[in-house]
């Protein structure tokens, strides 16, 4: 994610009526997929989540975060064992971030009492998620819900989910590495002709990058 500071400047200034605390944000995360999914969020961990089940956990402030679906995992009495997608580092109790094809759930929260939030494809796509603010005060719903796996060009097909072409061809073009100008290319136009409010490759922060107020609660549903 990146967050760009000084588009928010204006608001920041407006807002007085917060004083900075230690209170986080809190996540309910819900599984509506029709199989099983292995919730993971870093910082936080993992949780084994049934069709219907949902894990509430709470976040910290200021400390940057990526919560995902995991796919087709196994795990001994040791929570050791993989994942078909998302997998991090065979540990059921995520500390690393989860490999590729993975969709991220990405916030920041209460960086001047604003919460930053997106949902990308940078990482590819492995299941539909949608994210939202139950309580109000707070504009929108950011979901991405296309059929990415179904769709995937071949050259980006995986088992379980689809790359987003940095992974595969770590080109510049791609994934915007140098710091200079990075466009938009065919690839990254498929993700974002899908899921429109979805990072698409590394500099989509126009339409792909959300705030609300600090002090919320959000909900991350899988197949919504
Ligand atoms: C779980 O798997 C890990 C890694 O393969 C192994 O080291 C550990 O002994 C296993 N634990 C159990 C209880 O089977
Ligand atoms: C799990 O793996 C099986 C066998 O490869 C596959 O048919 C199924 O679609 C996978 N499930 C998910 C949720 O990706």
């Amino acid at each position: 994610m990146k967050i760009l500071k000084s588009l928010f400047i204006s608001t920041l200034l407006r807002i007085t009526l917060f004083s900075a605390t230690t209170q986080g944000g809190t996540f309910e995360i819900y599984n509506s997929c029709p199989y099983t999914v292995w919730a993971a969020v870093v910082p936080g961990g993992g949780q084994t989540l049934n069709t219907g089940e949902t894990w509430t956990l709470n976040v910290l402030n200021s400390t940057p975060g990526r919560i995902w679906a995991r796919t087709n995992c196994t795990f001994n009495n040791s929570g050791k064992g993989s994942c078909q997608t998302g997998d991090c580092n065979g540990a059921l109790q995520c500390t690393t971030y989860g490999a590729e094809p993975v969709t991220l759930v990405e916030y920041s929260l209460n960086q001047n009492n604003i919460d930053f939030l997106d949902i990308s494809l940078v990482d590819g796509f492995n299941v539909p998620v949608e994210l939202s603010r139950p309580s109000s005060g707070c504009t929108g719903v950011i979901r991405c819900t296309a059929d990415i796996n179904g769709e995937c060009p071949d050259m980006l097909r995986a088992p379980g989910g689809c790359y987003n072409p940095c992974t595969l061809f770590k080109t510049d073009q791609y994934c915007c590495t140098s710091g200079g100008g990075c466009e938009p290319t065919d690839f990254s136009k498929f993700f974002k002709d899908r899921c429109p409010n979805a990072y698409s490759y590394p500099k989509d922060d126009k339409t792909s990058l959300f705030t609300c107020l600090r002090g919320s609660n959000y909900r991350v549903v899988f197949c919504p």
